[in-house]
């Protein structure tokens, strides 16, 4: 991998996008690289939190590669957008909770990415927009679904039609992010939630996870049965016979097992 770089200690997983030359843009060679390793660390059943961010001091991610849309026809653009909102739905989809550690640019594709995560946090000098509509395209790896649904489809127009940049205070403010860190207590934060969610019953945490996520796209009806079958699912593992036994003899909870 030369785009991205894979942290770990415990069960918290760090990826960092790193591609200094282009503010971390997300060229074809970075996707293919994201994809890959979203794909193997999907099968590894140690890891309950992970963790996104960029390298340096400036950019989270400046967008998808300028330079390799500027000549692309219809066909071709199609066929980006279409591997772009893949590698999107592998994060959104993976199956432990994602979380974006925005430490500067994230426009476009950036933003898009971070929309993808489950939690987004942010430090103070980060800033969002969609540039998209200012260089003659839509968002196209997923912005206009994702902004619409997390922040509601009149903040999704007021930035993809103006194309304005926003600060990490305002994308708090409109829900699009959790909470703004100082700079330099970005990544420290980070861990803190990973660990934190790392610290609960792992079966439970992804359950959760599907039941969120694939909810989004329910009805209400069909989304009250998934969370039934999540629940139920939780009900086979050992954690949860050991947690509630111990709560009913007034014992500590035990460490969680994932089984
Ligand atoms: N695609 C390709 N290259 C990009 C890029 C992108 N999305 N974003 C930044 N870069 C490149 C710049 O071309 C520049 O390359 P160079 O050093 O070869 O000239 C380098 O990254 C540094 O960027 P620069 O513009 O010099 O930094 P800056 O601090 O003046 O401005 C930004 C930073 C992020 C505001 C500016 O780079 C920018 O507007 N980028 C495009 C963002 C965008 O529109 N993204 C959505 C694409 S659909």
């Amino acid at each position: 991998m030369t785009c991205i770089k894979f942290d770990r200690k415990g069960h918290v997983a760090q990826l960092t996008i790193e591609r200094p030359e282009g503010l971390n843009a997300l060229n074809k060679e970075l996707l293919q690289e994201l994809s890959a390793t979203l794909l193997q660390l999907a099968d590894d059943g140690q890891i309950r939190a992970l963790i996104i961010t960029g390298a340096g001091d400036k950019a989270f991610v400046a967008g998808a590669d300028i330079a390799e849309m500027a000549d692309m026809d219809r066909n071709r653009a199609e066929i980006f957008a279409r591997f772009g909102n893949r590698v999107m739905s592998q994060v959104s989809s993976f199956p432990v909770p994602v979380i974006a550690a925005v430490n500067g640019f994230a426009l476009g594709g950036g933003f898009e990415l971070a929309l993808a995560c489950d939690l987004r946090i942010a430090s103070a000098k980060a800033s969002f927009a969609f540039p998209e509509t200012g260089l003659g395209i839509t968002p196209g790896f997923g912005g206009t679904q994702r902004l619409a649904r997390l922040a509601g489809p009149m903040t999704a127009f007021d930035l993809i039609m103006t194309g304005r940049r926003i600060r990490a205070s305002e994308a708090k403010e409109l829900g699009i992010v959790l909470e703004v860190t100082e700079d330099k207590e970005l990544l420290e934060r980070a861990w803190e939630i990973a660990g934190l969610i790392a610290q609960k019953a792992p079966v439970a945490v992804r359950e959760a996870k599907r039941a969120i996520i694939e909810g989004l796209d329910l009805t209400l009806m069909e989304g009250l049965s998934l969370e039934q079958v999540c629940f139920g699912r939780c009900f086979e593992t050992e954690d949860q016979k050991n947690a509630m036994v111990a709560f009913l003899k007034k014992e500590p909870i035990p460490e969680f097992q994932g089984e």
